[in-house]
């Protein structure tokens, strides 16, 4: 058996798609570009979508569009992916971190109004695992104190909140295209905006912060290369157009997940089903049930790996990672992130796993923990 954690969906369109770029001359800030962002803005209900070289970028271009530097402080989850703290670190401000809801992982907003000092900015809301946040409750908060708002859609393509898709909702929201994710570019991000001003700062710093219609050669600003190559674009708008049947398709996976291991008590599910919300699933995550702790779930992981199967530690918490125990930042108590995350097992997902490699993957994993 050899069943990976996780596995692009490419089809012929996709590599025809690359294969015409390669033969025409324009590889990079050419018309695919172009094409990729009025898609996605298009897919998404924004105005503007501006398409860089990686959803860390995005982050990154957000930030600085919305002014952050030193001494300001920002609210992110701590039970996400690096990248969210690290963009606020890129401008010298400090992650503050925030604990989530048990039941969608997503930053809770009733912990949210505690973590606000004068020095804050503005909240990174993430779309965990594809599940939609408490949208409504936290631009209320935000609003309220002045702060803006950043949601980070990396993982969660697709996904709706009342009907509407996410990242559409705040000041800015950002995509991420790495090969696990709903569609891939290979590497890639995009952000999105309804804001002009934040879309244009960030189509000039994308590429070293030249002026788009000025002069040859001339930087306003201190920008960076964050461009994305035509062949990265052209493999995204191909993906797009498959985007509704692959999340059919995860849907699907997750649903057989669930068939296979509803009634096992010793793993708690993920939520299928939520009101108001359409969930993109990005990864399936179960999680050990109490009394498992971290070292049993990397020993799940181990003797799964030993059987051909990839599970993985989804997420290990921003605070306790080597980068941050040093480094400025501030924690609110984080009670649940750090009561959920050891106990938290990724298992095989992507659109094109077989029901039969499930059954495997659910039979494997009852044998495994069963003995540990
Ligand atoms: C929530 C979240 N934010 C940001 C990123 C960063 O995206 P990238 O790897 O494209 O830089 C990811 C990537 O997995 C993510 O999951």
């Amino acid at each position: 058996m050899n069943i990976p954690l996780s596995a692009p969906d490419i089809t012929e369109a996709e590599i025809q798609a690359v294969t015409a770029v390669l033969r025409g001359s324009r590889l990079s800030l050419g018309p695919k570009l172009e094409e990729f962002e009025r898609a996605v803005a298009s897919y998404i209900g924004t105005a503007e979508a501006v398409a860089v070289n990686s959803g860390t970028s995005a982050l990154h271009l957000a930030l600085r569009g919305f002014g952050v530097s030193e001494n300001h402080e920002v609210l992110v989850p701590s039970f996400a992916f690096i990248a969210v703290a690290n963009a606020v670190r890129f401008q010298g401000a400090t992650p503050v971190f925030v604990d989530i809801e048990p039941q969608t992982l997503n930053l809770d907003p009733r912990k949210l109004e505690q973590a606000i000092t004068p020095q804050t900015r503005g909240i990174i809301v993430v779309h965990t695992f594809g599940v939609p946040a408490a949208l409504e409750e936290i631009l209320e908060i935000a609003k309220r104190h002045h702060l803006f708002v950043i949601e980070d859609a990396c993982e969660a393509l697709g996904a709706e909140y009342g009907g509407r898709k996410v990242g559409s909702f705040a000041d800015a929201g950002v995509f991420g295209f790495y090969p696990n994710k709903q569609i891939t570019t290979a590497e890639g991000g995009m952000l999105v905006s309804n804001n002009p001003a934040v879309a244009a700062l960030a189509r000039k710093l994308r590429n070293q912060g030249r002026s788009g219609s000025g002069e040859w050669l001339e930087y306003q600003e201190l920008g960076y290369n964050y461009r994305i190559s035509e062949l990265h674009c052209a493999l995204g708008i191909e993906q797009l157009k498959r985007l509704d049947s692959i999340l059919e398709r995860r849907e699907a996976v997750a649903r057989e997940y669930h068939r296979g291991l509803s009634n096992y008590p010793l793993i708690e599910l993920p939520t299928m089903e939520m009101p108001c919300r359409r969930i993109s699933w990005f990864v399936f995550v179960v999680r050990l049930r109490e009394p498992f702790r971290a070292a049993h779930r990397d020993r799940v992981i181990q003797e799964m790996a030993a059987r051909g199967i990839a599970c993985g530690r989804y997420f290990a918490p921003i605070h306790l990672q080597p980068a941050y125990r040093t480094q400025p930042h501030r924690c609110m108590d984080l009670m649940e992130t750090e009561a959920v995350a050891p106990r938290t097992l990724a298992l095989p997902f992507f659109s094109r796993i077989s029901n039969e490699e499930i059954e495997a993957v659910c039979q494997v994993l009852r044998e495994v923990t069963g003995k540990i």
